[in-house]
Parts: structure tokens; C-alpha cells; sequence
């Protein structure tokens, strides 16, 4: 089985100022992370703001097209030159508020790594999808449309995010019992498109992950690190996740 690094990954959403900034570059600067890679995605505005030296940056959407007459969009080439490595496509805040479906998240997954940027492609359940118990069937047709994209050696570099949209924000967290299942479901349904590729790649958990529930959740055998909004924002707490993925 192959060893994955381990990837905590914050996403401030639209929060943040020029001062989070400054106290973040300081005190992660001052951190060690012992391989854990960790990425700091704030509100495109502020990437070239960061002092990233022991993180990197990601940005939290990009377009899929080329720069051109597009208002209001930003480019790869623009996230590239501001210092963002990564870029999160598919958050479902995204998909609820912007209408991106699955076809529309492969494209720009596609172009971000056209541009050799890492891709860290959400996906995950509403509650009514849970209720109804069709999880795998729905975040199995979100994969679906990633496998329809990518060779096994692109989606090997990609990262997959688990939000279930019921444990966003809520403080309702998965247990780390129906994270790992869903996690189980994600790789088995990769290793049925190419086992190598499946035992490579980095599946994240995202949903009111916390300083103290990161733990339990990152050890579980098909989590391999985290996607972190609300907690991401205060300095301490996400110090303190990103240790609990070491
Ligand atoms: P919370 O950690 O605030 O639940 O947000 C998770 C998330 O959406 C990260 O992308």
C-alpha cells in the first residue's frame, strides 16, 4: 500500500483581512510540520499578501477558461504568478451558488492540472441524499465524471475532498466511523479504474473539523488529512489540526 503524505488544506471562504494574513504568515512561519503538507487557501485577493515559507497557498476556484474577455474571472496563469500550487474546484458552496455541475467541476479540475497546479476536487452528500441512504450511488456519479476526465496517472495527482454539505459549518462533524466509509467507497470505486492510482491518491475529510476531533478522524486507514473551513481561520486551531495529521 502506498504511503501518502499527509495534507491539511484551511479554506477561509469569503473571510479574511489583511491583518489574518500577517498573523497567519507569522505563526505558521514559526511552526515545523513534519511532513504534513499544509496549505493555506484564502480569498484570492490575498495570495500575494502571504510570507508562505513552511505552507503553500491555494486558491479556492479558478476558471476554466483561458485569460480573455471573461469579467470577473481568474485564470490559472493569474493564480500561478500570484503562488497558489493548489486550487480547490467543486465546493459545493460553489456548486449551490454558482449552478457548477459535476461537468463543469471536471473542467476546471482539467485545466488546473493543465497548469501544474493540484486540483482538490470536492465532492460529498446533502442530507436528504443521506436520508434517502443513496450516498455511494451520488458521490459515485460525482467520481464518475472525474474518471470520464482524467487517466489514472492525472487523478493520481489530483487530491479528493470529502464535504458531506450536512457536517459544512453545522458542527455537525461525520463520526469518523461514516467518514471512513464514505472514504472506503471513494478508494474502492478508484480501484476499480486503477488500484496504483487509488493507493496514491489523497482523499481529505471536510465538515466542522475541529482542534479536537482532527485526530480521530485522520486515523482512520482511508482518511488522509483534511479540508478545513471555520477553524482554518483562527491561527491556533488550525496549528493544531495540521499537528494532528503528523
Ligand atoms: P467547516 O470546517 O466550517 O465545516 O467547512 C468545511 C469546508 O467547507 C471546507 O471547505
Amino acid at each position: 500500500m502506498a504511503t501518502r503524505t499527509p495534507f491539511v488544506a484551511g479554506n477561509w471562504k469569503m473571510n479574511g483581512n489583511r491583518s489574518l494574513v500577517e498573523q497567519f504568515s507569522n505563526a505558521l512561519n514559526s511552526e515545523s510540520f513534519n511532513g504534513v503538507e499544509v496549505v493555506v487557501c484564502p480569498p484570492v485577493g490575498y495570495l500575494s499578501m502571504f510570507a508562505a515559507q513552511t505552507f503553500r497557498l491555494g486558491a479556492q476556484d479558478v476558471s476554466h477558461l483561458d485569460n480573455g474577455a471573461h469579467t470577473g474571472d481568474v485564470s490559472t496563469d493569474m493564480l500561478s504568478e500570484l503562488g497558489a500550487e493548489y486550487v480547490i474546484v467543486g465546493h459545493s458552496e460553489r456548486r449551490e451558488d454558482h449552478n457548477e455541475s459535476d461537468l463543469n467541476v471536471a473542467a476546471k479540475a482539467r485545466k488546473t492540472l493543465n497548469a501544474g497546479l493540484t486540483p482538490i476536487i470536492c465532492v460529498g452528500e446533502s442530507l436528504s441524499v443521506r436520508e434517502a441512504g443513496d450516498v455511494n450511488e451520488f458521490v459515485g456519479k460525482q467520481l464518475g465524471a472525474l474518471v470520464g476526465e482524467f487517466s489514472p496517472a492525472e487523478l493520481a495527482k489530483c487530491v479528493i475532498a470529502y464535504e458531506p454539505i450536512w457536517a459544512i459549518g453545522t458542527g455537525k462533524t461525520a463520526s469518523p466511523e461514516q467518514a471512513q466509509d464514505v472514504h472506503q467507497f471513494i478508494r474502492g470505486y478508484l480501484r476499480d479504474v486503477d488500484a496504483e492510482m487509488a493507493d496514491k491518491l489523497r482523499i481529505l475529510y471536510g465538515g466542522s473539523v475541529k482542534a479536537d476531533n482532527a485526530a480521530e478522524l485522520f486515523a482512520q486507514p482511508d482518511i488522509d488529512g483534511g479540508l478545513i473551513g471555520g477553524a482554518s481561520l483562527k491561527t491556533e486551531d488550525f496549528i493544531a489540526i495540521c499537528q494532528a495529521a503528523i
